[in-house]
C-alpha cells in the first residue's frame, strides 16, 4: 500500500475514535476508557512508524520539508505526554474530559498540517514506487511498535 495512503487511513481510524469520545455521554466512563486505550494505542503505533521510517524518508527526498518535520516531532512529543498521562487516569476524574479535548485538538491540527501542508510536497519528491515500499515497511513495522507512548524516540527529547 501507498504509504502515504496507509498513514492517511491511520488518521481517519483516529478522527472516528475522536468522534465517538465527543458523543459519548458525560457519565459514560466505561465507554470513554475503551475509547481511550484505542486512541493511545493507534496513536503510539502511528507515531512510531512516522518517526522510524516516514520521517526520515521524507527529510531525505524532500529536504525542503525540514522545518515542517521538526515541527510534527514536537507535536509528537506532547501529544505523547499526554497519552501517558491519560492512560493512569481514571475517566471519572475531572481533568480527564479535559485533556482528551486538548488532545483531541492537538492531534487534528497536527494531522491538518502534515495532509495540507507537506505530505503533497514528499509524494511530489518521491514517486509512486518509494512511497509503496515505504507503505510496505511502515505496515511491518506497526507489529514493533512499543505499547508505551512514552516509548516513542520523540517522547524522550
Ligand atoms: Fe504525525
Ligand atoms: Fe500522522
Amino acid at each position: 500500500m501507498d504509504g502515504i495512503v496507509l498513514l492517511k487511513e491511520d488518521h481517519k481510524t483516529v478522527e472516528k475514535l475522536f468522534k465517538r469520545f465527543e458523543k459519548a455521554g458525560d457519565k459514560a466512563h466505561a465507554e470513554k476508557r475503551r475509547i481511550a486505550d484505542q486512541v493511545i494505542q493507534e496513536l503510539t503505533t502511528h507515531t512510531f512508524i512516522e518517526e522510524e521510517i516516514f520521517y526520515p524518508a521524507s527529510r531525505e527526498a524532500a529536504p525542503d520539508t525540514k522545518d515542517h518535520i521538526l515541527e510534527s516531532v514536537e507535536e509528537h512529543h506532547v501529544v505523547l505526554w499526554m497519552l501517558s498521562e491519560l492512560k493512569d487516569l481514571d475517566p471519572a476524574d475531572e481533568r480527564f474530559d479535559a485533556k482528551m479535548t486538548v488532545l483531541i485538538e492537538n492531534v487534528r491540527h497536527h494531522v491538518e498540517e502534515e495532509e495540507k501542508e507537506w505530505f503533497p510536497q514528499v509524494r511530489k519528491a518521491m514517486g509512486r514506487n518509494r512511497l509503496k515500499e515505504l507503505g510496505d515497511q511502515m505496515d511491518a513495522a506497526k507489529k514493533k511498535s512499543p505499547d508505551d507512548p512514552l516509548s516513542v524516540p520523540s517522547a524522550d527529547s
